[in-house]
């Protein structure tokens, strides 16, 4: 058995593989947000809902509660770089960044392998993260594409061909 603090808890829960992705906003004063997040998930097909996490303290948190949308924007194999920069406080994010605009304003990464545009439908507590769940409303994907995943607390790739 082992301990339940936060540093056991990061190195247990890294056992669990997941991609890496950007969810995206648009805050007051039109402010472009950007957060790395592997806690996105899907939930619903009908409605087709998702999920993501948000940690209280994030500098993006009040904006998203009022924004009412969100994008989520997958990662692919080798942007490492962009996980990176959205998983940096107060760094200038979108300096250089190729981005389009759909119908709620959040900003879409232009190479994302998916990108999902959602209407919040329902926030809730999450300890000191709050849980958003959106209902999808436009979406594009490259299904054939390699994603970026995360795993043991590092970036990783596919080393197998898709099915
Ligand atoms: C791989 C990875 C996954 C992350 N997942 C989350 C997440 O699911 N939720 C979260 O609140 N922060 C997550 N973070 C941390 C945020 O990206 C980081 O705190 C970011 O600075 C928040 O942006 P903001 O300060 O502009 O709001 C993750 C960081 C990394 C590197």
């Amino acid at each position: 058995m082992m301990a339940i603090n936060p540093s056991s808890l990061r190195r247990a829960l890294g056992c669990f593989a997941t991609g890496v992705t950007v969810v995206t906003g648009l805050g007051a004063n039109d402010e472009k947000l950007g957060v790395t997040a592997n806690s996105f998930n899907s939930v619903s097909l009908d409605p087709p809902l998702v999920l993501f996490s948000l940690n209280r303290r994030a500098y993006s948190m009040p904006h998203f509660e009022e924004c009412g949308h969100f994008a989520v924007n997958v990662l692919r194999e080798g942007q490492d770089d962009l996980a990176d920069r959205f998983a940096t406080p107060l760094a200038d994010k979108w300096d250089g960044i190729r981005f389009e605009i759909w119908d709620f304003g959040c900003p879409i990464l232009s190479d994302a392998l998916a990108n999902f545009e959602c209407r919040t439908r329902y926030t809730y507590d999450g300890g000191d993260h709050v849980i958003f769940v959106g209902e999808i409303e436009r979406m594009r994907a490259d299904v054939d594409g390699h994603p970026l995943l995360f795993y043991g607390g590092r970036y990783q790739s596919l080393d197998t061909e898709r099915p």
